[in-house]
């Protein structure tokens, strides 16, 4: 994976930014909104003062009348800027999910094959929803604090200042000792929100496993050894969010403790101003409620960090996936259908330096409507021999030719346009057959053109039998059908996109020899035009190949036609006796 600086806080926020700003307008009636709540508060507060001391306690008739009328618009008001709010708040916060959702998306489909290997699934996944999910959370909660909240405090203190200076000044002094105090405990948070995360990929990652194994589970006695493996993550994750719990709640209870202490205090000073005459009893209750109502925003202001820094953690992880490098596709040259003329010159490759070359130097080349049929025990490079023509890998060393021109010269879509595959362990949607075969690009071919692939490919023996036919739903990965069905349909799909080269990697190691027989003959009809690369462990399958090459820990040590390697009484004469015996 790419190496990459920890970016600041900051930049994380300015970059979430840019997924709010599409919707200023809204944004701006959720200020507006917002804005129009905290006014609407503190009026409402505001209005105990004569509420009480003069339609309750100098029984003022005009003050009894109005005051009723002012409560219904300040009600209406603070519905409606409730209303305004939540509602765009949501909006934006749903907007900036699924843009960001769909960008991490976009991204899996263009990230290096490498990629996915290094990267565990469960953690990919949960960053898909759980932290998506969090950013959002964290944004609008933010921005709600920032604004809504300030405000609020902003317009309670107006009021309080209004009721009484001198309690204010005495709160002034109490609140902020109570606020440094809480801003301690919150610190606190930052630890564990990153890890928590994590520990929710590995929960997804074990689920995950077990629910795509469940056979290997069950006929290998996995069962404890799968339920200790969750018992493990689960505890702790569950360790995590207690500890953030006993965090949280802690801090409210202190905060609790803190605060009767201050408002203990406020209650004294009003009763001596009170005694000197200087609070009526409106005013009291008036400033007593703006204090209350500064309450929760305060709270939650000095909260914010720890849900700052959980959106921060979780877009990061999110921006880290959006920031790996693509495949690289520099390559320019375009070509609607190339010859098929494949060269492997000088080739080394490995997966990793350190486990060595997987690869070394090999060179052969294939005339265009040719066939190369690469043998060669298990392990020994073959999957990754053909898998570097359509660039899953690079390589390391020596180069690739497509008619002369090197692979990586292409543009990576024209290239893999000119390439059919049909690989080693066959990957189906969770969708009809019919689409399976017609996959993607494939989409536009006429159901004729479908109906006569599925035929050539022996997909129609048994769709016939199944009672949608064509249209049956295969399960996740094809789990219905049995893996020779899976394959013909592989096959199939191979032979529909009618590409001038074709690889076939084991594409019919498990169908039984009369199916595979049959199929064989259609595949010797599409082998007829079209460069092949064609992998068997069954001989009896590339006997007929224009030459076969035999690959051994990544080198080629026997080449040349069927006839010639049995002459030669090398490898491959060993292992065509072997599997004569056999049959
Ligand atoms: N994605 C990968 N990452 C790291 N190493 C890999 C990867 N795929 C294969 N290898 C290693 O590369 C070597 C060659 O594997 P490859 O799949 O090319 O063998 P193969 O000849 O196709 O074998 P088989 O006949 O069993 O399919 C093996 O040692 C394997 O462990
Ligand atoms: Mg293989």
């Amino acid at each position: 994976m790419t190496d990459r600086i920890d970016p600041k806080a900051g930049d994380i926020y300015r970059r979430l930014w840019r997924y709010v700003l599409p919707h200023k307008l809204i944004a701006t009636i959720a200020v507006i909104g917002m804005a129009a709540t905290a006014v609407i508060e503190a009026s409402l507060v505001y209005l105990l003062e004569p509420l009480m001391d003069e339609a309750l306690v100098a029984q003022n008739l005009e003050t009894a009348r109005w005051i009723p009328i002012a409560f219904i618009a300040i009600f209406i008001g603070r519905g409606a800027s409730g209303f305004a709010t939540d509602a765009s708040l949501g909006y934006i916060g749903r907007s900036v999910i699924s843009s960001l959702r769909r960008d991490v998306f976009r991204k899996f489909l263009t990230l290096p094959t490498r990629f996915f290997e290094e990267s565990s699934t469960g953690p990919l996944l949960s960053r898909m929803t759980y932290n998506v999910e969090m950013v959002a959370e964290s944004v609008t909660h933010v921005v709600t604090v920032a604004i809504r909240d300030v405000l609020t405090v902003f317009a309670a203190i107006t009021v309080m200042l209004l009721q009484s200076p001198k309690l204010t000044v005495f709160v002034a002094i109490v609140f902020p000792v109570v606020a440094a105090l809480v801003g301690v405990l919150g610190v606190a948070f930052r630890r564990y929100s990153g890890r928590i995360q994590d520990s929710i990929g590995e929960v997804t990652q074990v689920t995950e496993e077990i629910v795509t194994g469940n056979r290997v589970v069950k006929i290998f006695g996995g069962y404890d050894y799968e339920k200790d493996r969750l018992d493990e993550v689960d505890e702790r994750n569950k360790k995590q969010n207690l500890k953030l719990i006993r965090v949280r709640s802690l801090g409210g209870a202190v905060t609790q403790i803190i605060f009767g202490f201050g408002v203990a205090g406020v209650i004294y000073m009003a009763g001596l101003e009170s005694v000197n005459g200087r609070l009526t009893p409106g005013q009291f209750i008036s400033f007593f409620s703006a204090m209350m109502l500064m309450l929760q925003p305060v709270r939650r202001i000095t909260n914010v960090n720890a849900t700052l820094q959980r959106g921060v953690a979780a877009a990061d992880s999110l921006f880290m996936v959006i920031d790996e490098a693509d495949e690289i596709d520099t390559g320019t040259v375009t070509v609607a259908r190339v010859s098929g003329h494949v060269e492997f010159r000088d080739v080394s490759f490995c997966y990793k330096t350190e486990k060595g070359a997987v690869l070394d130097h090999v060179s052969v080349s294939v005339e265009p409507g040719k066939s190369l049929a690469i043998v060669g025990h298990s392990g020994s490079g073959k999957s990754t021999l053909v898998s570097l023509l359509p660039r899953f890998y690079d390589v390391d060393d020596g180069e690739i030719l497509l008619d002369g021109t090197p692979v990586r010269d292409y543009a990576l879509a024209s290239l893999r346009d000119n390439i059919s595959l049909v690989s080693q362990d066959v990957i189906l949607f969770n969708d009809t057959i019919a689409n399976n075969l017609a996959y993607g690009a494939l989409r536009a071919h006429s159901s004729e053109e479908v109906l006569a692939a599925a035929e050539a490919a022996r997909v129609l023996d048994f769709a016939n039998d199944l009672p949608d036919g064509l249209d049956t739903v295969v399960g996740d990965r094809g789990v219905l059908l049995s893996g020779g069905q899976r394959q013909r349909i592989a096959i199939g799909r191979a032979l529909l996109k009618d590409a001038p080269v074709l690889i076939l990697d084991e594409a019919t190691s498990s169908l039984d020899t009369r199916s595979e027989r049959r199929i064989q003959e259609a595949l010797n009809e599409l082998m007829r035009n079209r460069t092949t690369l064609v992998i068997a462990h069954r001989l009896s399958t590339v006997e007929k190949a224009d030459r076969i090459i035999v690959l051994d820990a990544g080198r080629i040590v026997e080449s040349g036609t069927h006839a010639e390697l049995l002459a030669g009484d090398g490898q491959y004469a060993a292992l065509y006796r072997m599997q004569f015996s056999e049959e």
